[in-house]
């Protein structure tokens, strides 16, 4: 095999046969590596290459193991198919291997490999007895070495294989770093090989860059089968897991889980687990219904608006986009007449959760003039609806599986947009309104 030298962008695999200070592809500065690639062609015989019609392509009967754990099997599309390549991407500290781990336990039949080039085998062991598995079932190695890692999955023969992480990993004939783009791709490359021909399911830990993509990046989610991302704030004991990508199932499905003492615990009644129990209202917060797969997660707004000092007026957020607050409040300064000029806004969204769902517009303009006037909002009302910038609210996807959630969490009314037309749910008084500045004065009065 020839081997030659390019320069790789390890952001988004642009290749070069000079170095440039910037990526002509992504932007990025300094991004741009030399590596040795070989040139990896197979020799093909060209008589193989014959086209079949789709009605002759043999039907697979596409069976698919299931963990057992709900809220995991759920996102995978109904369990693991065979043979399929997973990336599990997430934040460090979120809890990706305790993952892999509960699932190795949960497969325990299945005769798991869990490969480690991250920690020592130690440490996974005091995992497991924290998780409480039947260690016995389950084996690890410790290596970073692709050729080894291949021959183990060929002598151990494996029904289940999680390598934590991929770029740990470097194969040896290749002259660039462990963790380089090119050393990603190859090594993921090579066991995706494995699973097609072995038919064994694989799990790859993939760390997360600082702006949330999979480091070793692109190149890796057009790879594999299925991508599944842990979020989950640090200092919340939630997590969500959800699809980014998935060749056999929807991508829309979330699973909850909640890291305890003792390891991940699905949350199966997941809709109210980010509210914030009080007996009193508060001013300043607001309720609404995100839409997250085929189901629905009620969520809570908290605003603080308070006089700014000295200088600019500050927007922070916590779990939502800075932009999309500057503009409901352009909308609310605008078409309600509120001055928010002189103030802080401080926005936060209850639990840890990100949201980038418009139907929780409403709820934060609402929780905005609560802040501002003091007043709190009744403690059974659920707002959901999109604010344009000319102040009309408007419908989004889900209205009544939203709305059936607010019901069965007790919700006793529900501002929504006009143009949501025959929506019913049993005990909830459903009152559509036209615009913000009605649906605001009725919310705070
Ligand atoms: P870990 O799975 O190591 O995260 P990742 O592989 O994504 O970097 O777990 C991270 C955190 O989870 C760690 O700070 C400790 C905590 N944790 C628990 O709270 N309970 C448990 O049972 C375990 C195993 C970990
Ligand atoms: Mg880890």
């Amino acid at each position: 095999m020839k081997s030659r030298s390019v320069f790789v962008c390890q952001e988004c695999g642009y290749r070069s046969v000079k170095w440039l200070g910037k990526c002509p592809s992504c932007g990025a500065w300094g991004a741009l590596v030399e590596e040795y690639v070989q040139s990896e062609c197979p020799q093909t015989n060209a008589s193989n290459a014959s086209p079949v019609l789709l009605t002759d392509v043999p039907v697979q009967p596409r069976h698919r193991i299931e963990s057992g754990i709900e809220e995991f099997d759920r996102v995978m599309g109904g369990g693991i198919v065979p043979g399929s390549v997973t990336v599990v991407g997430g934040d460090p500290g979120v809890g990706k291997s305790t993952l892999m781990l509960s699932l190795c336990g949960a497969l325990r039949d299945r005769k798991p490999l869990y490969i480690t080039g991250e920690e020592s085998l130690d440490q996974i062991r005091f995992r497991a007895e924290r998780l409480e598995l039947a260690r016995r079932e389950i084996a690890v190695l410790s290596e970073q070495c692709l050729e080894n890692i291949l021959a183990a999955i060929e002598n151990y023969s494996p029904g289940l294989v999680i390598v934590d992480s991929i770029q740990t990993l470097y194969a040896r004939d290749m002259e660039t770093l462990p963790g380089s783009i090119g050393q990603v791709r190859y090594c993921a490359g090579q066991l995706v090989q494995v699973a097609k021909r072995s038919g064994i399911p694989i799990f790859l830990i993939g760390h997360v860059t600082k702006e949330g993509a999979l480091a070793g990046p692109k190149v890796l989610e057009h790879m594999v089968d299925v991508v599944i991302q842990f979020e989950g704030e640090g200092n919340y004991a939630y997590r969500l897991l959800r699809a980014t990508k998935n060749r056999y199932g929807s991508t829309n499905e979330i699973g909850v889980f909640e890291m305890r003492s003792k390891g991940l615990v699905a949350v199966p009644n997941s809709s109210a687990v980010f509210l914030t129990q009080r007996t009193q209202p508060e001013p300043g917060t607001a309720i609404s219904a995100l839409l997250e797969g085929s189901r629905a997660l009620l969520v809570e707004i908290q605003t603080l608006v308070v006089p700014s000092g000295y200088g600019i007026a500050q927007r922070i957020t916590t779990g939502y986009d800075a932009k999309r607050l500057q503009m409901l409040l352009a909308v609310l300064e605008r078409r309600l007449h509120l001055d928010f000029a002189h103030t802080d806004v401080f926005l936060n969204v209850a639990g840890g959760l990100v949201v980038r769902d418009p139907g929780v517009d409403l709820a934060v303009c609402a929780a905005l003039v609560s802040s501002l006037r003091g007043t709190p909002l009744s403690s059974d009302v659920i707002t959901i609806g999109e604010v344009s910038l000319t102040g009309e609210l408007h419908i989004v996807t889900g209205m009544d599986v939203r709305l059936n959630e607010a019901e069965k969490l007790g919700f006793r009314l529900a501002i929504v947009p006009t143009s949501s037309q025959g929506l019913y749910a049993k005990g909830v008084e459903i009152t559509p309104v036209p615009n913000l500045s009605t649906a605001i004065e009725m919310l705070v009065k």
